[in-house]
């Protein structure tokens, strides 16, 4: 098992993750634990993290001096490098100038830590690796039985390894996706280096996830919020596995679900998993506070208020409960540190559980704030959760409330429900649900001329959005078949009676979102 010893980079969870897809245990720690930790831990290597200090102002974090004591491999990345560079007597400085983003660097001499990773070759044979960079201070001095390892002109001192002690340091980031080799270097590291088998698999992960839960909360009660998205389905089953009847779902039903999903989530955790779900039926409230409202971002703070309001309801009728859990997963984590600092323009305010007020007085528990979502799925699958639901496009807060363009009326939601069903019924049957990142119908109250039969028809449009994303920032249209367009299009407009047009968003993002409002 690997220990990684946290300075405060923005990608320490990054490096955790690319050692537990290559099945091998490991644990993040902040750089400051005690020795007599390190020790009974007893790591096979312990990898040095980034942060945003300078190595050579005083009281910056260093690694304890018993990471480099116990004889087994180390890797320091960007200030994890430059402070191994500095506690072993090497030395580090100000780099002038800054680099930041892409940049090449070049394989110098040998090492078990970089031979033969490399993305091209040049004109001498040395090995040319494209790296990320965000440094502002640099190895200037090498350590004792130190080596150059890697180099560009900007950074002399990029890569240094002592292939004896095993002690490596690298100044680029190879745990960003933008290092493409960098997986390869953790392989290196983690495998080959440092003798890790990768026999630590998902059901390992929950085994241990469910003895931390119940270290956290002991013989406490816990709520949670159940919407039946992935990350609070996944939170359930996992809670539900760790303390059973301490745990109770709230599921509320705002009238702007899914079709048939209220009865899908009561399906799955209550009546199979035996999961305790109070199951809130809300949607008179939600609508009725809707009523007349057409601007977007009203209807989003209106859906976000109520559903606060009923959960808080249900809340204090559970009197014994201690903690809140919540799906908050890594993106998340990142996005909501990211945005406090960022300025960006508001373009739609996001409603989730975690706008849960304060005052409801609960602990947090959020089992999976170190999982990325490929990871939450595997735990979901790990965990017994049927394949659809693990695999269920994202949907959003405010649900069809943000697809009913304009005000929102209980006729509009059933008709949008029946035709989001048609399509996304065909969309499975052709093989292009997983395919494509969301898909969804959005209902546009407008009226226009039709004819069926002999007859003619006034009704309103539906418009079809499926969309190709790995992040949910940008995302391109999905280039559907004409077939399964024609034949989404035919069921609609002779099943559900109301609906006369249907048309097919090919809209990317941006300049569109994804959802229309
Ligand atoms: P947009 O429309 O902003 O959507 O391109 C990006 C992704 O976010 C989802 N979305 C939401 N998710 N609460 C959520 O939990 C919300 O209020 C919300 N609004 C949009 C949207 O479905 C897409 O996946």
């Amino acid at each position: 098992k690997i220990l990684i010893l946290d300075f405060g980079s923005q990608y320490t969870q990054l490096i955790a993750r690319r050692v537990r897809e290559q099945q091998v245990y490991c644990e993040l720690h902040p750089n400051d634990v005690s020795a007599d930790f390190i020790r009974e831990f007893n790591p096979q290597g312990i990898i040095l993290s980034g942060g945003p200090n300078s190595v050579y102002e005083e009281e910056t974090p260093r690694a304890p001096q018993v990471v480099f004591d116990l004889g087994v491999p180390v890797l320091g990345i960007c200030y994890g490098m430059q402070t191994m560079a500095a506690q072993l007597g090497g030395k580090v400085e100000n780099a002038h100038k800054r680099e930041f983003g892409y940049a090449e660097v070049r394989a110098r001499g040998h090492s078990k830590l970089l031979d033969g990773i490399q993305d091209s070759v040049n004109a001498e044979g040395h090995g040319l690796l494209d790296v990320w960079m965000s440094h502002g201070d640099k190895v200037t001095e090498l350590p004792t039985g130190f080596k150059v390892i890697a180099a560009n002109d900007a950074t002399p001192i990029a890569g240094m390894g002592d292939d004896a002690r095993r002690f490596y340091g690298v100044q680029f980031h190879p745990e960003v996706t933008h290092t493409v080799r960098g997986r390869d270097l953790f392989v290196r590291f983690v495998r080959d280096i440092c003798g890790c088998r990768g026999d630590w698999n998902m059901p390992d992960y929950v085994t241990e996830a469910i003895e931390k839960v119940r270290a956290q909360v002991g013989k406490d009660e816990v709520i949670l919020g159940l919407s039946g998205g992935v990350d609070s389905s996944v939170v359930a089953a996992l809670l539900h596995k760790a303390i059973g009847d301490q745990l109770t779902c709230v599921f509320v039903d705002n009238g702007l679900l899914r079709l048939n999903e209220a009865e899908q989530v009561m399906q799955t955790f209550a009546r199979n998993l035996g999961v305790k779900v109070i199951h809130v039926d809300a949607s008179a409230q939600f609508m009725g506070h809707l009523a007349g409202v057409t601007d977007p971002e009203q209807k989003r703070r209106i859906i976000g208020r109520e559903f606060v309001e009923v959960f808080q309801a249900e809340a204090q009728k559970l009197p014994k409960a201690r903690w809140l859990a919540q799906g908050t997963i890594y993106p998340d984590v990142i996005e909501s540190a990211g945005a406090k600092t960022k300025k960006a323009h508001t373009i739609k305010s996001h409603h989730n559980v975690g706008g849960l007020p304060e005052t409801l007085n609960l602990k947090l528990c959020e089992p999976l704030r170190e999982l990325f979502k490929d990871e939450v799925r595997e735990l979901g699958i790990a965990l017994g959760l049927p394949h659809e639901m693990v695999y269920r496009h994202p949907f959003p807060g405010p649900g069809l409330g943000v697809r009913i363009l304009g005000e929102v009326k209980q006729e509009y939601a059933d008709l949008l429900r029946r035709a989001d069903a048609i399509f996304i019924d065909e969309l499975r049957a052709a093989d292009w649900y997983e395919k494509t990142s969301q898909a969804f119908a959005v209902f546009l109250p407008v009226k226009s001329v039709g004819v069926m039969g002999d007859g003619r028809t006034y009704d309103y449009v539906v418009a079809l959005r499926a969309v190709e994303t790995q992040d949910f920032m940008t995302a391109r249209w999905a280039q559907l078949p004409y077939e399964l367009l024609g034949r989404v299009a035919n069921r609609i407009v002779n099943e559900v009676r109301g609906i006369n047009r249907v048309t097919y968003d090919i809209t990317g993002k941006p300049p569109g979102t994804i959802e229309w409002e």
